[in-house]
């Protein structure tokens, strides 16, 4: 089942999950990482801060892109996994991918100009499924958690099956966003996003959240059914998902006894 562990604070989530990736890492040091933008993953990634020698090999790879920002924009994921992932864990930024980096670099390959572009961008979803395939595979892919359930940028509606591709936002998402940005118009329509079929290959997904306002989108991808109008729910497919959660997320689900009881007499030996 998936695993829900109840913490008191986004820091003690932090904490938890820096120790499951500093035990792989030390197992393995150039470990793959599936990296998540947002909010939600920052506590984990300050917890490594003091580690960040442990991580100097460690490789990367994030759930997803916006579309058709200016190159160079701070707002980009590209920017905001090189400012609060790549800088402060010392990574080595060559061995970091984010989907769609090599877009450009693609386009000029093939010639350049806006046909070029157009066929870069539709192929590089399938070019990032062959550099994941070719690391090995995501050891451990953090994951946060949108209002409208989606992992990633996998909006509902997004198959089981998929994989890399170019996505269109939903306005509720775009408007979730625009927190980043100057204006609400200057969040884009588009995203290049790992699919659900992608993430689910990843050998550990660690899913987080924190507050009341992402309580029913945990409460379906956890206790709701298995459906792809909530893509979160596809994690009940996996057999090593944990679910780290605030009192507040974690308040509209059903067994939530249970999970504290069983978190609680979790047999030390046994890792998340
Ligand atoms: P947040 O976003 O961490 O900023 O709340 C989560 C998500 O949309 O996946």
């Amino acid at each position: 089942m998936t695993e829900v562990i109840v913490v008191g604070s986004p820091r003690e989530a932090g904490e938890l999950v820096a120790g499951a990736i500093l035990r792989l890492v030390s197992d393995r040091p150039d470990a793959v990482l599936g990296l998540a933008t947002g909010s939600t993953p920052l506590p984990v990634y300050e917890a490594l801060r003091p580690h960040a020698r442990a991580l100097a090999r460690v490789r990367g790879f994030a759930l997803d892109e916006y579309v058709g920002l200016p190159a160079g924009h701070t707002e980009s994921y590209r920017a905001v996994i090189d400012r609060e992932v790549v800088g402060p864990l010392g990574l080595d930024p060559a061995r970091v991918r984010v989907p769609g980096d090599d877009i450009a670099a693609e386009s000029a390959r093939l010639g350049g100009g806006p046909a070029a572009d157009e066929l870069a961008l539709a192929t590089a979803g399938d070019r990032y499924e062959q550099a994941l395939a070719a690391a090995g595979g995501v050891d451990l892919q953090l994951l946060g958690i949108g209002a409208t359930g989606h992992i990633g940028f996998n909006e509902p509606g997004s198959s089981f099956a998929s994989l890399t591709r170019v996505k269109t936002l939903t306005e509720r998402t775009r408007r979730d966003n625009a927190r980043f940005f100057a204006s609400p118009d200057e969040v884009p329509q588009h995203c290049i996003t790992q699919g659900l079929g992608t993430i689910l290959r990843a050998r550990h997904l660690v899913l987080l959240a924190f507050g009341a306002a992402k309580s029913d989108a945990v409460a379906g991808a956890v206790e709701g059914a298995v459906t792809s109008s909530l893509p979160a729910s596809a994690i009940q497919l996996h057999p090593h998902a944990t679910v780290v959660v605030d009192a507040a997320a974690a308040s509209r689900l059903r067994f939530l006894d249970y999970y504290r009881q069983a978190w609680a007499h979790k047999p030390a030996w046994q890792q998340i």
